[in-house]
């Protein structure tokens, strides 16, 4: 007898506990929708029982263009007929375009990509190219950074819960406040290689850097000859309203780590971007740093589209539009349930609510759920939920999220005031 939709949720819920991890099962069945995705397209996602979820996360910053992009889908299944993986002995011409591509929209001299799979990737290539390139032992982040979790990302990340079980991780990391600049002055040295920063924090609590901060940074770097990092893995590809989250301050880096949305949200692919001066780093030893499936043509394919598609489309500005519409809502609602929300805040559709207390988070973004919306917290700052919808959304959505929110944040106020 074929099995109804709730059976394979229970099986798919079974398998998780028996063959992938019991705790992440149980921990995904109190948070998560409970139910399997199905299929998605745009701005939606359905489950398995045929529900349709607006997704006002958009997959932690990957799906810019939204899900299921028809011209990406076109140029992913093109090259998948030709050749998917390269057999790394012949030049690849849809890498070489990309490399060419990203240099054209990525700011000032930005010219040499290395292709990976993943955000964490690039920045684990970014680090060893810093050191490669200074022969400085020194790395800085910021507090509350998430630079993904393959060691050298997690030794310049900032929860120390995700960090410290694997310690010792990289020795030389100074750790300073997210947009400090005088404790910035005060580490960055002549032994420092790099300092890493994510123009806005995505899973800090969607902190935006104040003004004036990257320029002031750049400043320091070049005055010390360390290298600035610009880790664009969740801000890229016009997520806040600029192509890249540097441009909103005219910062180039020296470094720039970018993945998610290149994906045009089919293929994983991800990259580090850097300077002829930087690329020094691999003369005499061009194979010091590879990977078999980085820049596969396939992804490069995705690459392509997804950067076609965001400029045909309009795609940076719609950002910028929708997420100032949207957080003038958000600050209205902030200013309503002053007893919830401390704070709404970002750059263009990347934007986030802190509230006042850690519970009230969980609690609207299972109210959300319960309306059909998909919502998410930030990682390294559990008192803010974030949206994060694809970039061309309309305002019919956003409208409809407010409402809902509203809802959500009463329900709120009353659940809490009644115990
Ligand atoms: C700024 C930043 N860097 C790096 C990463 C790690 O990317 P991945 O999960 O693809 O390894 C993330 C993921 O959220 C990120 O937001």
């Amino acid at each position: 007898m074929p099995k109804d939709n709730k059976e394979i949720a229970r099986e798919v819920a079974r398998q998780y506990r028996d063959y992938i991890n019991p705790d992440l099962a149980r921990v995904m069945r109190v948070t998560g929708l409970g139910t399997v995705e199905d299929h998605a397209s745009g701005c939606f996602v359905w489950d398995n029982e045929g529900r349709q979820f607006l997704d006002m996360a958009g997959g932690y910053g990957v799906f810019c263009l939204g899900h299921s992009h028809p011209k990406i889908i076109a140029a992913v299944k093109d090259q998948l007929e030709r050749m998917s993986l390269s057999s790394k002995v012949f030049f690849s011409q849809q890498q070489a375009q990309l490399a060419q591509e990203l240099a054209r929209i990525t700011p000032g001299d930005l010219q040499y990509s290395f292709f990976c799979n993943s955000g964490t990737e690039a920045v684990e290539g970014a680090l060893k190219i810093a050191r490669l390139r200074t022969n400085r032992p020194v790395f800085v982040c910021t507090e509350k950074a998430f630079h993904g979790k393959s060691t050298g990302g997690l030794a310049v990340s900032g929860r120390p819960n995700y960090r410290e079980p694997f310690e010792p991780l990289m020795p030389e990391v100074r750790r300073v406040p997210f947009g400090d600049i005088e404790a910035m002055r005060a580490v960055v040295d002549e032994d420092v290689a790099a300092v890493i920063i994510e123009p806005v924090q995505g899973e800090g609590g969607i902190n935006v850097a104040p003004d004036g901060y990257l320029p002031a940074l750049r400043e320091i770097c070049t005055a010390k000859g360390a290298l600035l990092i610009a880790d664009e893995v969740q801000t890229g590809f016009g997520r806040t309203g600029a192509m890249f989250a540097v441009d909103h301050w005219n910062v180039v880096p020296d470094i720039m780590t970018v993945a998610k949305a290149l994906s045009g949200g089919i293929i994983p692919i991800g990259a580090v971007i850097g300077t002829r001066d930087v690329w020094q780093a691999f003369k005499g030893r061009p194979l010091i740093h590879t990977s078999t499936f980085g820049g596969s043509p396939l992804a490069c394919a995705a690459g392509l589209a997804s950067i076609r598609v965001i400029e045909e489309e309009n795609l940076v500005e719609k950002a910028r539009i929708s997420g100032e519409y949207f957080l003038a809502e958000l600050k209205k609602l902030v200013s309503a349930y002053p007893d919830i929300c401390a704070e709404a805040r970002g750059l263009g559709l990347m934007l986030g609510i802190e509230f006042t207390e850690e519970k009230y988070a969980g609690l609207i973004i299972a109210e959300l759920s319960r309306q059909n919306i998909i919502a998410v917290y930030t990682l390294n700052q559990p008192k803010v939920i974030r949206f994060e919808p694809e970039l061309a959304i309309e305002r019919q959505h956003l409208d409809r999220t407010i409402v809902c929110l509203k809802e959500a944040l009463q329900n709120a106020r009353e659940f809490f005031a009644n115990r």
